[in-house]
């Protein structure tokens, strides 16, 4: 019976390989090989026509590395549920993913200015970024959390008046803490370039509690678990989506098709359980 599963699953294998050299997506196994064309998106099952993009064959996503686990370095890469993302986007679209790291306020001019094709960075659906850049379909769903020293008498946002709050640089934390209107009312804002920047300020006391979305604020406590953590609440309600210049729909129905792709298969899902799992 186990071998005729064995000899089962190696027909099936086997079958499956050929019907993909019958298709003809050759290049698929790359190797820098610059021949991306329209017939080899066809061939990787999402149907779309060869998209304009920067460069041709690549599709350059913007990103700030500092947000684990959505994007973070591993040495010399960027990793985490983004990249892996922009790859499994890329090869459907017959393209080559290629990361540009940045600060996190630079990613959408960089996309509006044609030095990227998308911004994708954990970056929220926001009004004022639609009045510059098209947002995919949603992938994700997040919200504000604080993160304070293990000792702090900050227990829940209500705590927050008063205090001197780290946010990354025009983030929606940023946004959240900065705006009269959402009734924080802080004694000053310090903005950083990275979460882990203002995770150091935390840990020396100059400021006293971190703004910043759910799952890096679970990642930068966990990082000091003696002197930082995270609370419970969760200040906002947001959806991460991809940011695509206005001028290139034909990009943006790209990136739908294969997200709802992903979505339907369940291997949206799985990237997620691969790093949000923990806990
Ligand atoms: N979700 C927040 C926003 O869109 C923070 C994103 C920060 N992302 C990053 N890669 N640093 O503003």
């Amino acid at each position: 019976m186990k071998k005729f599963v064995k000899f089962m699953s190696l027909l099936v294998a086997g079958t499956m390989l050929l019907g993909a050299v019958g298709c003809g997506s050759s290049s698929t196994d790359n190797g820098g090989s610059e021949e991306t064309t329209a017939e080899a998106s066809g061939a990787e099952g999402s149907g779309t026509a060869s998209v304009k993009t920067v460069q041709e064959g690549k599709l350059i996503w913007a990103t700030n590395a500092e947000f684990a686990p959505y994007e973070y370095m591993e040495g010399s890469e960027v990793v985490g549920i983004d990249a892996e993302i922009a790859d499994a986007i890329a090869a459907k679209l017959g393209l080559e993913a290629q990361v540009e790291n940045m600060d996190f306020d630079a990613i959408i001019s960089s996309v509006t200015s044609g030095k990227a094709d998308i911004g994708l960075a954990g970056m929220t659906v926001d009004p004022d970024r639609l009045n510059n850049v098209n947002f995919s379909d949603t992938y994700v769903e997040a919200g504000q959390a604080i993160v304070v020293t293990t000792d702090s008498d900050i227990k829940s946002a209500a705590d927050l008046s008063g205090k001197i709050i780290g946010v990354q640089r025009g983030t929606t934390g940023d946004e959240y803490v900065s705006k009269a209107e959402n009734g924080v009312n802080p004694a000053s804002v310090e903005r950083y370039g990275s979460g882990t920047d203002a995770a150091q300020s935390l840990i020396t006391g100059k400021i006293d509690a971190i703004v910043i979305d759910n799952e890096p604020a679970k990642k930068i406590a966990e990082a000091s678990p003696d002197k930082l953590v995270k609370l419970d609440e969760t200040l906002t309600s947001e959806e991460y989506a991809i940011a695509v210049d206005k001028n290139n729909t034909e990009l943006l129905d790209a990136i739908n098709t294969a997200l709802q792709e992903m979505k339907d298969s369940g291997e949206l899902q799985a990237i997620l359980d691969k790093y949000l799992n923990e806990e």
